[in-house]
């Protein structure tokens, strides 16, 4: 859809000319299940997005209409609800409602949302449309609060109103991506830094076309595990307050008292944090094949350890590890089907898709999506 046409449609509906914004969903090059361990992540924004146009409105109605749902929704802000009810538009009103509730004077608006970002495939559909949403809603209301503020408002959407417990990436990702960089960001310290993805490949995602539910409880019930096993091993390790201040030789030593599936949970947990540094080196010195190697240990530490990976996901690591060009590859994202990511030489990316197609379907009986992406900038106003 270009702009033009996202204009006429918003017209269409709703009359009056309107502003649009977008935000990007993003792929997780390594550091995945980290980020509410406070531990490190390194995902880049892509270059496809969530639009949204808006208008203000006179009253304190927030009303959204989506072209992929062909659904509307609507909330009044003066009179809320305080939980989502299982919909796609928890994702914008629960932004709506978070910002009101942090005491910003937000308007009532129309909405008209355009999503080019695959839903439910780990690359982070909801962040992008509640970043795009909040920006919209604090432009149109004349609110001006920092960038990092509305990742955490988004964030706090998605934790209370919709009910996932999710982590800040995705949301900080969506406004602080950068064109050609991947950000390896410290989720304790929220210091970031930004790393040249090289030229010379490029980040290929591959969706199994498995849906996952972030919201399901299996996501919840991991990040209960994590604090299950910081609970116990901060008893002997007093200065513990979460998995980033352990070590995978800590989680070893404390095996039996953990139980089988909470050091497992930990193990991964300690040894990604670890990876994604090895990785942030590997990406400064362009050593592609260090890096490659830490992206296939993720996988297996996320299938075997943190067990979020599932038959299709693993189907389409090994199917991609052998193809010629290909550095390294894994799942990312929450997990339980969604996308892999391929590091893949710009020379073979062309081979690499119709090989990665082929086999995928003969293999599964399922069709696949592959998506050429780069690394594109947060989100912004367009017009
Ligand atoms: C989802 C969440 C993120 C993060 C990933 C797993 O994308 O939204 O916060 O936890 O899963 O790394």
């Amino acid at each position: 859809m270009t702009l033009d046409e996202l204009t006429a449609a918003f017209q269409k509906l709703y009359g009056g000319q309107p502003r649009i914004y977008r935000a990007p969903g993003r792929v997780n090059l390594i550091g995945e299940h980290t980020d509410y361990n406070k531990g490190f992540v390194m995902p880049a924004a892509i270059n496809f997005s969530t639009w949204v146009a808006v208008t203000k409105r006179d009253d304190s109605v927030v009303k959204i209409h989506s072209d992929i749902f062909e659904e509307d929704a609507e909330i009044d802000l003066a009179n809320s609800a305080a939980h989502g009810r299982k919909h796609w538009s928890d994702y914008p009103l629960g932004v709506a409602i978070k910002l009101k509730e942090a005491g910003h004077n937000i308007y009532g608006a129309n909405l008209f949302v355009h999503g080019e970002v695959p839903l439910g495939s780990g690359l982070s559909s909801s962040a992008a449309i509640e970043v795009s949403t909040g920006l919209a809603l604090l432009d149109i209301s004349g609110v001006k609060i920092d960038r990092l503020g509305l990742a955490k408002i988004c964030q706090m959407a998605e934790n209370e109103f919709v009910g996932a417990r999710t982590g800040l990436m995705d949301q900080f990702i969506a406004c602080f991506g950068k064109a050609d960089h991947a950000v390896m960001l410290d989720c304790r310290s929220l210091e970031s830094r930004a790393l040249p993805v090289p030229d010379d490949v490029k980040l290929v995602v591959c969706n199994t076309m498995v849906k996952h539910e972030l919201a399901s409880s299996e996501y919840n019930a991991r990040r209960e595990q994590c604090e299950e096993g910081v609970r116990i091993l901060s008893q002997h390790l007093p200065n513990v307050t979460s998995l980033r201040d352990v070590t995978p030789d800590d989680v070893e030593k404390f095996r039996a008292e953990l139980g089988e599936v909470i050091f497992k949970r930990c193990l991964h947990v300690t040894t990604e944090n670890d990876r994604v540094l090895k990785a942030a080196d590997a990406l400064r010195d362009r050593d592609l094949k260090t890096f490659g190697k830490l992206m296939y240990e993720s996988h297996n530490s996320l299938r075997d350890d943190y067990e979020v990976s599932c038959q299709e996901l693993d189907v389409m690591v090994d199917l991609a590890k052998p193809i010629k060009g290909v550095f390294g590859v894994r799942m990312t994202g929450g997990g339980f089907g969604g996308c892999t990511i391929n590091l893949v030489s710009v020379e073979a990316v062309g081979e690499f898709t119709e090989s990665i197609r082929n086999s995928y379907v003969q293999a599964t009986g399922k069709q696949s999506g592959v998506y050429i992406c780069s690394a594109a900038d947060g989100a912004g106003r367009i017009q």
